[in-house]
């Protein structure tokens, strides 16, 4: 093994392999959610925290992320948006969001948040899970 941070692509598979996907969730399974929640954290930790903030006091490059389910596009106060997103006009729900980690050029042209191309469902899945977590 090459060295690699506490959690690695093993121990993520192992998360994953938890998660019974084609089962129906039932909301009272807390454990469940939870499990994808962690799960969640892990690759938001991954693909999006080197520029997305979840706390309020650390200022990032791109916009806080706490609590962006169901906030209005473009809408965090303070942050320096492109043009294009703070004219987006759109609310971002769980599918815009998904939209977005997938192909945020082609939802919104023309922003200043690289591409970054989350096509697995089950890892989109689960970095909703945990913005979802983190919205109140
Ligand atoms: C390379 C830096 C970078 C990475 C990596 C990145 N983002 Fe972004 N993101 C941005 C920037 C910059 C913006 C603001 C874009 C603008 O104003 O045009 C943004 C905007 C957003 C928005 C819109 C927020 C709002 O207030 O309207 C969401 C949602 C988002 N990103 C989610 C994600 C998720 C989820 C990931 C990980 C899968 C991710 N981003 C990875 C830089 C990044």
């Amino acid at each position: 093994m090459t060295s690699r941070p506490a959690l690695g692509p093993l121990a993520l598979g192992a998360l994953l392999a938890l998660a019974p996907l084609s089962a129906p969730v039932h909301a009272e399974d807390h454990s469940f959610g939870q499990i994808k929640i962690d799960a969640g954290k892990e690759l938001f930790d991954a693909d999006c925290r080197r520029c997305h903030s979840t706390d309020a006091d650390k200022s990032s490059y791109g916009p806080l992320l706490e609590g962006v389910v169901g906030r209005k596009a473009g809408s965090f106060k303070g942050y320096p948006y492109s043009p294009a997103l703070k004219n987006a006009n759109i609310v971002w729900t769980t599918g815009g969001i998904k939209a977005w980690m997938e192909d945020n050029d082609g939802l919104v042209p023309g922003t200043k948040m690289r591409h970054v191309g989350i096509t697995d469902p089950t890892v989109q899945d689960f970095i909703i899970a945990y913005l979802q977590s983190i919205s109140g």
